[in-house]
């Protein structure tokens, strides 16, 4: 069985997350490998709304079991809040269909303040991302597993020493409470501590069909993002071996991406629409933050962006979404490179309404040399297009996983 990556190909938001419970019908595990709550996926089953943070995607299908990897940060208090929406949503949430690896390391209240006060810049999602992962490089982090041992007042002590000393004058908790509050939180969620390597090491051997559901997008990764306007961790195929702690041999590596671009936060974005297109899009596609609410910028697809991506994961596999989020345009722009920081475009014949079309030759011809012309320029075949938010506007044009 394959071990099946599906990771964004752009800045985030790509539609991952509906991709995953696409693919979790025929899948044991689904994995997080990196970020934390920053992450905001949307599913929608049957017209019903349901936004995922830090708990896999694949979690809506009783075949398949979450776990988070110890490359992943966690908020105890915004993960007990999402286990019981889904809970609210009458999707079971027990200790066998979801496992959190006991060396992810805790975002402290601390660390969510400094986010609030130095993440501007960047526009980051003030979710403590940043100051998490800069804690944990900087060896004065707090993991799930010092809290369950509890020894982490004296750290979280040094954590509040710091962060006096970076925002002066800033009121910060003491420790004591600080420390009070993760006990009780984590004492909620000890059910679900484990050793996540382990267990997906297991799954290998038992020749189980695994997917490593990535967060954020390839522009977004720390090492090969638009740095420094990029998130804390490995967003890329490289941080799936560290980010579960067991080597995985990524057999299909699936690329999702918008028929367009967005981004949210501050940085480059050379084929953003300053007009009323991209308002168009914004509009259509409701491309409005599901983490933070923030409208995202809107632009045109970017094809040296995208090679950048598909090198980074060895992309086998395509997974465009949003597409109908473009019928009734007149013309649809793809950049095919750029000249002195410049986007040279291709321009290509737009189509009309794709409501109700459930195959690929129903396709208007406008979409099919579209397709054809990211392949060739891709090297990767489209397996998945979607045509809307639920479910039902699926349309799978190779198998990614056997039944
Ligand atoms: P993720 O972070 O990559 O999982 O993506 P988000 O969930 O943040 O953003 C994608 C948004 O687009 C969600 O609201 C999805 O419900 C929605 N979506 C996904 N695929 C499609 C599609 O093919 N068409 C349309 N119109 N919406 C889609
Ligand atoms: P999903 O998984 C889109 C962006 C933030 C900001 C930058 C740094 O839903 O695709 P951070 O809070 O991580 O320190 O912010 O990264 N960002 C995302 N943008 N989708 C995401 O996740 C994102 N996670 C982080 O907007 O620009
Ligand atoms: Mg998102």
């Amino acid at each position: 069985m394959p071990n099946v990556l599906v990771t964004g190909a752009q800045w985030g938001d790509e539609g991952k997350g509906k991709i995953v419970d696409h693919l979790a019908a025929r899948a044991d595990l689904s994995v997080r490998f990196g970020g934390g709550a920053n992450a905001g996926h949307t599913l929608v089953v049957g017209g019903k709304k349901i936004v995922l943070h830090l708990v896999p995607a694949g979690i809506l299908h009783p075949r398949c079991k979450g776990l988070v990897g110890n490359g992943c940060v966690i908020d105890p208090a915004s993960f007990v809040k999402e286990i019981a929406e889904l809970r609210a949503a009458d999707i079971e949430v027990s200790e066998k269909r979801l496992s959190i690896s006991d060396r992810c390391h805790v975002v402290t209240t601390f660390q969510k303040i400094s986010d609030g006060i130095t993440g501007k810049a960047i526009g980051t999602t003030g979710r403590g991302i940043g100051p998490a992962y800069t804690d944990k490089v900087r060896r004065a982090g707090v993991r799930l597993a010092d809290v369950l041992e509890g020894t982490h007042l004296p750290l979280l002590a040094a954590q509040r020493e710091h962060y006096a000393k970076l925002h002066v004058g800033t009121d910060l908790p003491s420790e004591k409470a600080v420390a009070d509050e993760l006990a009780a939180v984590v004492r909620e969620l000890a059910p679900y501590i484990g050793d996540v390597a382990e267990e997906t090491h297991r799954a290998m051997k038992d020749n189980r069909a695994i997917l490593f559901e990535g967060a954020q997008g390839a522009l977004l990764d720390v090492d090969h993002g638009t740095y420094p306007f990029v998130t804390s961790s490995t967003t890329t195929a490289g941080g799936a071996s560290s980010g579960v702690g067991v080597y995985v041999d990524l057999h299909k590596r699936v690329a999702v991406l918008k028929a367009y671009t967005t981004r949210v936060g501050n940085g480059p974005f050379p084929t953003e629409l300053f007009d009323e297109t991209g308002e168009k899009i914004r509009a259509i596609g409701h491309e409005f933050g599901a983490t933070t609410g923030r409208p995202r910028r809107c632009g045109w697809l970017d094809l040296p962006a995208l090679r950048h991506a598909f090198r980074l994961n060895g992309v086998t596999d395509m997974a465009i979404t949003k597409l109908d989020v473009l019928a009734g345009f007149d013309t649809i722009r793809v950049a095919t490179e750029h000249r002195a920081g410049t986007p040279v475009y291709r321009d290509f014949e737009g189509f009309g309404s794709l409501e109700g079309i459930t195959a690929r030759d129903a396709l208007p011809a406008a979409v099919t040399k579209y397709l054809a012309f990211l392949e060739a320029e891709l090297d990767a075949k489209v397996s998945i297009l979607s045509l809307g938010p639920d479910r039902d506007r699926t349309l799978v044009f190779r198998e990614i996983l056997g039944a």
